[in-house]
Formats: C-alpha cells, sequence, structure tokens
C-alpha cells in the first residue's frame, strides 16, 4: 500500500531572501495558493493519504495553512462568502492526515528524509520536494503514473528530465547508458551521481524531486556519509540501493519550475496565471502589451 508522502520543508530559503525572511519559502504565492499547496494538491491527486512535513522552527505557518482556522471560517459563514469558505475547507480531503516530524539540523536531503523513519516502518514511500513545482500537461500527472508503473513493475521510480548540459552541476544526474526513454515511461537506472561536474556527468538527465521508494532506504541512509556539499545526499544511499535492486527512471511529460529561486517562481506564476480562470486573459493581454 503506498500511502505516505514525505516532503522535505526544513530549508533556509536563501535563493528567495529576502522574501523567505519571515515567512516559508514553501508559504510563497503563486497566482492565490502558496507553493506547498500545489505539491500537496499533486500528492493526493495521485492518491497518497498520508503527508509527512520534515520541518523546523519557524515553519509552522505551512502546518497552520493545511489545518481549521474557525475564527475566519465563522466570519465567511456569517458573511454568506460561500465561495471563499469553499476555497479554504476543501484544501485537503477528509481522509488526508498530516504529520510533522522535525529536522534538528540542516544536514542534507538524505538526513531529512531519514527523520521520518520512525513513521515510515518498512513500507514504501515518495518523497516530493516542494522546490518543484510541476504543471501537468493535458496527458495527466505524471506523480499517478510514476506511482501505477511502481505498481506494476515493483520497482522504485525517480522522475527525471533532461536539462541543458551546463547545468548538471545544479542536480542529481541518472546514468541509463544512453538508452532514450519516452515521455511517460520508465527505465532502468544504472547508475546516479549528485551534482557531477559537466566533464564527468554520465548523461543530462536530472532527478527533478519526485520519488517513490522503497522502505530499505532507510536503513541505507542510516549508513551513508555525507556527499556534494557535505551533505548527506538521498541519491547516495539510491546509489547504494542499486546494487541490492532495480530503480528506474520516470520521463515527466509535464513542465517543472524550480521555485526555490526567484526565476523560477516568476516563471511559475506566469505559467499558473494564463490557465487560471480568473487571471488568465487578462493576464495574456498584459504580456502582450509589454
Ligand atoms: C535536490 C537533490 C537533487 C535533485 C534536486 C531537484 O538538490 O539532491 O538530486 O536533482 O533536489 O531539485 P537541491 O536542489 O536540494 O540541492
Amino acid at each position: 500500500m503506498l500511502s505516505k508522502v514525505v516532503i522535505p520543508v526544513a530549508g533556509l530559503g536563501t535563493r528567495v531572501l529576502p522574501a523567505s525572511k519571515a515567512i516559508p519559502k514553501e508559504m510563497l504565492t503563486v497566482v492565490d495558493k502558496p507553493v506547498i499547496q500545489y505539491v500537496v494538491e499533486e500528492a493526493v491527486k495521485a492518491g497518497f493519504r498520508h503527508i509527512i512535513f520534515i520541518t523546523r522552527a519557524g515553519k509552522s505557518a505551512i502546518e497552520d495553512h493545511f489545518d481549521y482556522h474557525y475564527e475566519l471560517e465563522a466570519e465567511l459563514g456569517n458573511k454568506g462568502k460561500a465561495d471563499l469558505l469553499a476555497s479554504i475547507q476543501t484544501i485537503l480531503p477528509a481522509d488526508v492526515i498530516i504529520s510533522s516530524v522535525r529536522q534538528p539540523k540542516a544536514l542534507g536531503l538524505g538526513h531529512a528524509v531519514l527523520c521520518a523513519e520512525a513513521m515510515i516502518g518498512e513500507d514504501d514511500f515518495a518523497v516530493m520536494l516542494p522546490d518543484m513545482l510541476i504543471q501537468d500537461q493535458q496527458d495527466g500527472n505524471d506523480m499517478t503514473r510514476m506511482a501505477e508503473r511502481y505498481r506494476s513493475s515493483g520497482f522504485g521510480q525517480i522522475m527525471v528530465e533532461e536539462v541543458p548540459h551546463e547545468q548538471v552541476n545544479l542536480y542529481g544526474i541518472i546514468d541509463c547508458q544512453g538508452h532514450h526513454i519516452n515521455r511517460g515511461e520508465s527505465t532502468r537506472i544504472h547508475s546516479m551521481v549528485e551534482k557531477p561536474a559537466p566533464a564527468a556527468a554520465p548523461s543530462n538527465l536530472a532527478i527533478v524531486g519526485r520519488y517513490i521508494l522503497p522502505g530499505r532506504i532507510m536503513k541505507l541512509l542510516q549508513e551513508t556519509a555525507a556527499g556534494s556539499g557535505g551533505e548527506i545526499q538521498l541519491t547516495d544511499a539510491m546509489h547504494t540501493l542499486l546494487s541490492e535492486t532495480q530503480l528506474e527512471a520516470y520521463s515527466m511529460t509535464g513542465h517543472s519550475f524550480d521555485c526555490g529561486n526567484k526565476l523560477g517562481l516568476l516563471k511559475a506564476n506566469i505559467a499558473f496565471g494564463l490557465q487560471h480562470p480568473e487571471t488568465a486573459d487578462a493576464l495574456k493581454a498584459y504580456l502582450h502589451s509589454l
């Protein structure tokens, strides 16, 4: 049963300062919702029912956003503002639960995932990085398709997309031995490396920040030494896992936006704004006028 998803939200957000000085970067807005709401909605759409935030001091606005807000709900109800009331009441279906675990020290993504060990137990689970927003294309939701592939193959899945070769040092890079992956499909991974120098990179297939992993990864994370950037890297533990079992790279069909930096956040606002019924036409006209 694949129902748990770990979302690490303990990052400091230094790439979007000063906006993220007093509010979590995950609470920055894309059109009319905080980034984290898109990511949680993506998880819920793909069938996940237990959301586990890995968090830290100063980030409680994230948990509050998914909680009841009695005063606001009563006020909107009294004023008969049914649409606004619905917009805050229907963020999560009733059968979805949210838990949070503190990450005491910023020791890296691998360490953040390991903080969820007691909640994951032996279960397989997903990891979704909240910096990355994915805009679905007409042919559906990538996380849903990746979960289907996991169920049919039994292998862990890692979502990838091609990036410009000179940017491979910003990502975990996958080696599929030159095998072309059609969009929406998966293929076997032979190895992977976190943030390689362009000259040493095995490909330009970058890890996008969406994973479905066997529970076994927790044991391997416990034994993973600090790697790239002096941090405990999830990519290193997954690379070790390859000597025990197969993992597959899933080629995404949607568009990704890195909302952990200013330009990505701006692009996401434009792309999602051009799809939002309240803003699409006026934003299009404005962009034309520019
Ligand atoms: C993390 C992962 C990396 C992945 C990236 C996607 O890096 O370690 O493998 O490609 O997210 O955004 P970070 O961006 O946190 O340095």
